[in-house]
């Protein structure tokens, strides 16, 4: 057992605040990635906890003999193989609840970019071109008389809908089981869903069971006057069959926050008029990333002093064992 402070990794980059605070209870020690082959004997041995954003893999976790607890920056957690920490009882907390509203916010405003075209109007009068041209052509799209689905009703999901809900259209949703007390439409089917509405936003976390889930049938079932909303994962979507119906008009328009192969975004997709497109930023203000970092240091301190964190995922429900 590692004696003295608690020796807490972070492999490659993490929000600054984390790194400030870090030293305060902790002994941090870094390498430059997820890998493996990085890990000397001494850190194999000596580290009890891993501060991350980003991936945490099954065979990085292994390479450790004392791991206890690896805390998630950000609410979605699926860059870390929680299924591999549960067998090895290894906690895993992430960030819920902190990014919940600035998540929503994020959404109505991509939602509104998309469907009034707001960047390109922005652009049409940066570039000059209000003067010499006149004005900005009006939007194919309106939010007016629109029918939105939410894929996805967790805590996000619900403020988004809330926010929804005040543009006075109609609101369904879709996920496994119906939530008790909504009195939004119910669709036991994403395909029921699509075909019932013509806006869908998706908000499920990136999961085998839902990777892939948005792919070319959903789109041809949310129609042509179809617009699709990502806040949640790029996973969600098949990015391909997503930029073939934008081109070819089996769906009119969508905004995405999240990508496939993030930082990269498909050339097709970028050279698209009828996208909205944002370097996930769903929760990024200063603010909000600063409650994110205390939250990910408060989860190391609570597990190290009370042996309880304070956010563990539900694949890790441990108590610290005593020693
Ligand atoms: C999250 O917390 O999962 C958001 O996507 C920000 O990273």
């Amino acid at each position: 057992m590692p004696q003295g402070r608690p020796r807490i990794l972070v492999p490659g980059k993490i929000n600054k605040r984390v790194l400030d605070r870090l030293p305060d209870h902790f002994e941090p020690v870094f390498v430059a990635a997820v890998d493996p082959a990085l890990i000397t004997p001494e850190l194999a041995t000596g580290v009890s906890g891993i501060a991350v954003q980003g991936k945490v893999s099954a065979d990085f976790m292994d390479a450790f003999r004392n791991l206890e607890i690896i805390a998630n920056f950000g609410v979605g957690y699926d860059g870390v193989d929680a299924a591999h920490a549960g067998r090895k009882g290894i906690t895993v907390t992430n960030t819920p609840d902190v990014l919940t509203e600035e998540v929503a916010d994020t959404t109505i405003g991509l939602l509104l970019n998309t469907v009034r075209q707001l960047p390109q109007a922005e652009n049409w009068l940066r570039a000059g071109r209000w003067v010499r041209e006149g004005a900005f052509a009006l939007s194919p799209l309106t939010l007016r008389g629109r029918t939105v689905g939410l894929y996805g009703m967790g805590r996000i999901g619900l403020a988004i809908a809330k926010r929804v809900e005040s543009f006075g259209v109609a609101i369904h949703y879709h996920t496994r089981t119906p939530r008790e007390g909504l009195a939004y439409t119910y669709h036991p089917t994403l395909k029921g869903m699509a075909e019932a509405v013509d806006t869908i936003i998706v908000i499920v976390p990136g999961t085998e069971s839902t990777a892939k889930t948005i792919n070319a049938e959903i789109l041809v079932a949310l129609g042509a006057n179809g617009v699709l909303i990502n806040v949640g994962r790029g996973s969600t979507v098949d990015e391909a069959a997503l930029t073939d119906a934008l081109k070819r008009g089996v769906i009119a328009g969508a905004g995405l926050d999240v990508f496939e192969n993030e930082p990269h975004v498909g050339e097709d997709l970028m050279a698209l008029e009828n996208v909205s497109l944002l370097p996930h930023v769903g929760s990024a203000s200063q603010a909000t990333r600063d409650a994110m970092a205390d939250l990910v240091v408060d989860n190391l301190v609570a597990w190290f002093t009370t042996g309880k964190a304070l956010t563990p995922v539900p694949e890790t429900p441990f108590t610290r064992k005593a020693g």
